[in-house]
Order: structure tokens, then sequence, then C-alpha cells
């Protein structure tokens, strides 16, 4: 393909001089012309994780969400379906709902009083001549999916297949039963990071072991080829096995087997979603600060050792879920430098606070390691500032992951 042709001279440049297998140059973290082209290039092409169905069950319900300055309404219209419009009025170009969420029977402009069925279409507008063609003013829309309880919306014009991801996604979020839940809890974070540092931060574990103490009780993939003992490699069969005859008999699949992080994303193949069933350490049947089930088990679980789930899609979202309750996190571009990001936790709808869950057990262990997470991205991207920074080399052990992100998104930036 011929790059130069899409892309600023300097970006080329930067891309002819990044060394494979390191970290990027700096200006890839930093710049805030690269941070537009993420916002074209990855941000308005792909599928976005918008929220859950559950955070608006009835016609009227809306959530809001903002991809760097376009503010998207995502509502549930009269019909019962998702719809995702820009949350922009057609006359002078206000914003409609400054709210992060609520229920509206229309959507009205607080401006001038224009005002759009749930659908986007412009019903009335006061004040206007007679012949207004109120059909070509409606709110503009975007593309909108949902999954087995999860919403996806998509910027572009003609947006990438998201069947695939849907076939993959639905596999696993219907026996978690997204569609039967409620949010327990949803906690907002704005962290001064570039947005791939926190998805690198995300694709390995190699700073597990100094970094997170609660999460390397729980699992297994902070564990690789070149420091798995035997004695590991014998606890992980045992689990797996011992997991792999409940969890068939219950019609789950075991996906991933082994020590280490399941292999994602896909550079060559394009492939931005994935999602894996793994077991959990011997004794933990949910990802909690002790191991044990900490509110009702969810979807079509009728035994809490189900090991835990993990899904996710590039370029803004993962979830894992234990037997009893799901995190789902989401991030948003906010800046070269920012990123905002949303973690929520759900769990079965009828579960009632205090009596079958109690916040301060089912917290802890994700918001810790979220929390720990937000802090060495943070750390890392004041290093990468500094005039002293130079790529570094990536573990072909432990940054495999690391290494297809970056080599998945500078593919992404060289697409027209
Ligand atoms: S800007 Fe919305 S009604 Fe005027
Ligand atoms: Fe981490």
């Amino acid at each position: 393909m011929d790059t130069d042709a899409y892309l600023p001279p300097a970006v080329c440049n930067l891309i002819e001089r990044q060394p494979s297998a390191h970290s990027l140059l700096r200006e890839f973290y930093s710049d805030e012309e690269i941070y537009r082209l993420d916002l074209e290039r990855v941000w308005r092409k792909g599928w976005l994780f918008a929220g859950h169905s559950c955070e608006i069950p009835a016609s009227g319900d809306y959530f809001s969400l903002e991809v760097d300055k376009d503010s998207l309404i995502v509502v549930r219209g009269d019909d019962g379906q998702a719809h995702a419009l820009h949350n922009v009025c057609r006359h002078r170009g206000s914003l409609i709902c400054e709210d992060a969420c609520g229920h509206l029977k229309k959507l009205v402009c607080p401006y001038h009083r224009w005002t759009y069925t749930l659908d986007g279409s412009l019903f009335h507008a006061p004040g206007m001549q007679e012949d207004l063609d109120k059909s070509k003013l409606g709110l503009k829309s975007v593309a909108i999916r949902e999954v087995q309880g999860l919403i996806f919306v998509c910027l572009a014009e003609s947006p990438l297949d998201f069947n695939p991801a849907g076939d993959v996604l639905s596999d696993f979020a219907r026996p978690q039963g997204f569609t039967r839940s409620k949010v327990a809890k949803a906690v907002d974070y704005l962290v001064k990071a570039n947005w791939k540092l926190v998805w690198e931060n995300n694709r390995e574990c190699f700073h597990c072991n100094a970094n997170h103490p609660q999460y390397i009780k729980a699992n297994f993939d902070h564990y690789n080829a070149d420091d798995t003992s035997p004695r590991i490699r014998e606890q992980i069969a045992a689990v797996v096995s011992q997991s792999e005859a409940r969890w068939a008999a219950a019609g789950l699949a075991v996906t991933h087997k082994q020590t280490g992080m399941t292999s994602f994303p896909d550079a060559e193949r394009n492939i931005w979603y994935s999602a894996n069933r793994t077991a959990l350490v011997d004794g933990y049947v949910s990802e909690t600060m002790d191991g044990q089930q900490v509110a009702p088990l969810m979807g079509d679980y009728k035994d809490a050792e189900v090991g835990t789930v993990r899904m996710r899609t590039l370029p803004n979202f993962w979830n894992h879920s234990s037997c009893d309750h799901g995190v789902s996190t989401r991030l948003l571009p906010a800046g070269p430098q920012l990123t905002a990001i949303r973690v929520w936790w759900l769990v079965d709808a009828n579960a009632v606070e205090g009596r079958d869950y109690d916040l301060s057990k089912l917290l802890p262990f994700w918001q810790l390691t979220s929390e720990q997470d937000w802090v060495i991205c943070e750390r890392q991207q004041r290093g990468v500032n500094s005039s002293a920074y130079t790529p570094g080399p990536y573990s072909t052990y432990k940054e495999y992951n690391v290494d297809a992100f970056v080599r998945w998104y500078l593919k992404q930036l060289q697409k027209p």
C-alpha cells in the first residue's frame, strides 16, 4: 500500500523509524497530530463498546457517551430497539442532553425546543416556517448493535462487519446472562495516559507479579513459558481437567488451557475481538479477594465453578466475568495523553444490595487491580514524555500481545 498517499510525511517518517518488537516512539503516545489520526483511523472506524442493555431497559431510557468531541446518545426507542444518535441539535447545533443518563419521552433541545422522537426524527420545530422539511432534519444516527446485553456503536459511514464479533461475544455473554443483569456499581476515571498505553498494559501480565497482589492469587496468566515450573504446570492441568468435565456437562467450553494470556489481537488478520473461558486457581470460584462467591449466580450458571470469562474488543472494551458478577471496562479517548475509563460491576438483575451482595465484597478485586493499572499507565506516560525515552525491546515470552497490539495499531494507521 502507498502509505504516503494517505498519511502526512511526518507520520510516514515515524512509521518508518519505528523499530520492530519495541515500544512505540514517543510521538505515538503524546502528539496531537497522531491523536487526531488515531481518532480518524481507529476510533471513527471501529466498533466501540458503549454500555449495557440493562442500563436502558425501557423505552425512553438513555445514556450518553463522549468520543473525544463527539457526544452520542444511546436511547431505547418506542420500538424496543436501541438507537445511537449524535447529541447535536439540527437547528443551531446545541447539545440536547447534558446528563450522563436519564429517561425522556422525547428529546427536546433546551435552546429553542426543537423536539425529536426517540429514533431521532424531528417531531416538532416550534416557531419555524411551515414549509420546513422536517424529514431532512432528524438527529444524525450512528450504527448500533446490541449483542446479548452488550451495546456497540460505530461512527463510520460504512461500518466493518460486526457479525463475526457478535457471534463470538454472544457465545460467552449468553450464559453469563448480561440480558438479565443490572449495574451494581460504575466508577469513572480520567487517566492521564494515551489510550494505547492503557491497552498495552492490558495486553501483558508481565507486570502482574510486581503490581497486582490480588489478581495473581486468582489467575494463571501471569506465568509464561519462561517461568511455568513443573509444579505450576501440574496445578493448571489439574484445574483444567476438573473444570473441563464440569463445564462440558453445563454446555460451557474451556477455550484457554495454558498459562500465559490468550493471543490477542491478530494484526495480520485484523482480529479485533475475542473471548475465552479459562480456569481460576484451585479454591477460587470468583475474582474476589478471597475467591469466594459474593453474589447470586448469574445467567445460565447452575454451579459456581465456571472459571472466568474474558471478552475484549478493540479499541475500547474488555470484560472479566465470574459465576456471580461481571466487570466491564470501557476506554474513550479524551486527549493525546488522556483516557476516560469507566468500570462497571454487573450482577444478576434480581440481586438486592445488602441482602444478596455487598459492594465492599464485590468491588475490591477489580477496583484495586484497575486502579493499580491506571497508576502504572500514568507513570509510564510521564517516563515516555521525558527526553531520555527511547523505545525498548519487548519480551518474546511475555509481551507477544503487546507486540501484536502495536502491529495492529500501526496497520490501522496506514489504512486510508
Ligand atoms: S439549537 Fe436546538 S432548538 Fe435551536
Ligand atoms: Fe494490570
